[in-house]
């Protein structure tokens, strides 16, 4: 039996802390969250203590830490988690600034503990249908990814302000996504950008409509669209075409009633946002970590990953920035010549 504690207790952790509970061979003991109530609420939810970062952290009974907490804190607390002797899984991303992310790999290398990062979507049932099937060869040869991820509506301005910006805080899933399919890291990033949906978010110097093209030097392409509003709901979508054919993986719907009448033909909208259409996706991501810890399964998402998806963030950025290619060499990067 995994003994968790969690780490943060807002809107991510609430979800994880019932897929720790909810495992056969998991256990929630510990909560910590700097807002002592929202802890205790959830600590009570599920019989756990309440305990502080420090003290989890110190409990030897303590096996595994789930990070949950704000973004800022997350490579601080994974290098006091794996020096503790704690295996983690922390939420995306590593950091905002890249150089922090590669201080945290450094400071935890010797460690020896495993450090997953939450990239739900690796865990989509329906994407990962769609990887199984590329990976045994069914459409031969990848050439052209494209990957859809329209938000339903875009949060308050207050929270675009500290987020790192569209590429760091939401298309970050989606540099992972088209890694993970074609099993490696793009050399070259195209970005455009536009403030369309609230000129607020553009008065606070990001976007909410973007397009990327990322290459790699064998020529294979992938593009993500990202919108921070989709009238419909939680657009997402992905398309890869092979030599030998097409994958997609269409959105998942409310339900599967359609209704054809004179006026046409009607199906439910998709899922509301990222509790509903991920609900299945968090719960194999907890099962995969604990299959790691337990059984020394191969780990699924490495801190290398999360690295990888902020180097892209950051390049697609300056992309967006300079209205130039940039062209990526490991984690270093530099506006085309
Ligand atoms: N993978 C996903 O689909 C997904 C979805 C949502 C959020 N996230 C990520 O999860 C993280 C949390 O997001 P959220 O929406 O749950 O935020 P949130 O604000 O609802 O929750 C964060 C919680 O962490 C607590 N906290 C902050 N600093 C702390 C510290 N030093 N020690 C202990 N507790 C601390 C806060 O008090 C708060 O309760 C973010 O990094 C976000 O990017 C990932």
């Amino acid at each position: 039996m995994l003994k968790v504690a969690l780490l943060g207790a807002g809107r991510i952790g609430q979800v994880h802390a019932r897929n720790i509970a909810a495992h056969a061979e998991s256990a929630l003991v510990a909560v910590a969250d700097v807002q002592l109530e929202a802890a205790q609420k959830l600590a009570a939810e599920y019989g756990a203590n309440v305990l502080s970062v420090e003290q989890a952290l110190a409990d030897p009974a303590i096996d595994a830490v789930l990070i949950a907490t704000s973004t800022d804190t997350h490579a601080d607390l994974i290098a006091l988690a794996t020096k503790a002797g704690k295996a983690v899984l922390c939420e995306k991303p590593v950091d905002l600034a890249l150089e922090r992310a590669l201080a945290c790999q450094k400071a935890t290398a010797g460690d020896g503990q495993p450090i997953m990062i939450g990239f739900n979507r690796r865990f989509d049932p329906n994407f990962a249908t769609l990887k199984r099937a590329f990976d045994a060869g069914e459409i031969g040869k990848g050439e052209l990814l494209s990957v859809t991820s329209f938000d339903p509506a875009p949060p308050p301005v207050s929270y675009i302000k500290v987020s790192g910006g569209l590429f760091r805080d939401m298309m970050i899933h989606d540099f992972d996504i088209v890694c993970w399919i074609f099993g490696s890291v793009p050399s070259r990033v195209m970005a455009v950008g536009s403030a369309l949906v609230d000129p607020a978010i553009g008065a606070a110097g990001d976007v909410d409509t973007a397009v990327v093209t990322l290459s790699w030097d064998d020529g294979r392409i992938a593009v993500i669209k990202n919108s921070r509003r989709a009238a419909y709901g939680y657009d997402q979508r992905m398309e890869l075409l092979g030599a030998e054919g097409l994958l997609a993986a269409k959105n998942v719907l409310e339900n599967t009633v359609e209704k054809t009448t004179r006026a046409g033909h009607v199906s439910a909208k998709p899922e509301h946002f990222f509790l509903e259409r991920y609900a299945k996706a968090y719960e194999a991501e907890w099962s995969s970590f604990v299959n790691t810890v337990l059984r020394g399964d191969a780990l699924p998402v490495t801190l290398q990953d999360g690295i990888n998806a902020l180097a892209l963030a950051d390049a697609a950025t300056l992309s967006a920035e300079t209205g130039k290619p940039v062209i990526l060499k490991g984690t270093a990067f530099e506006v085309a010549g």
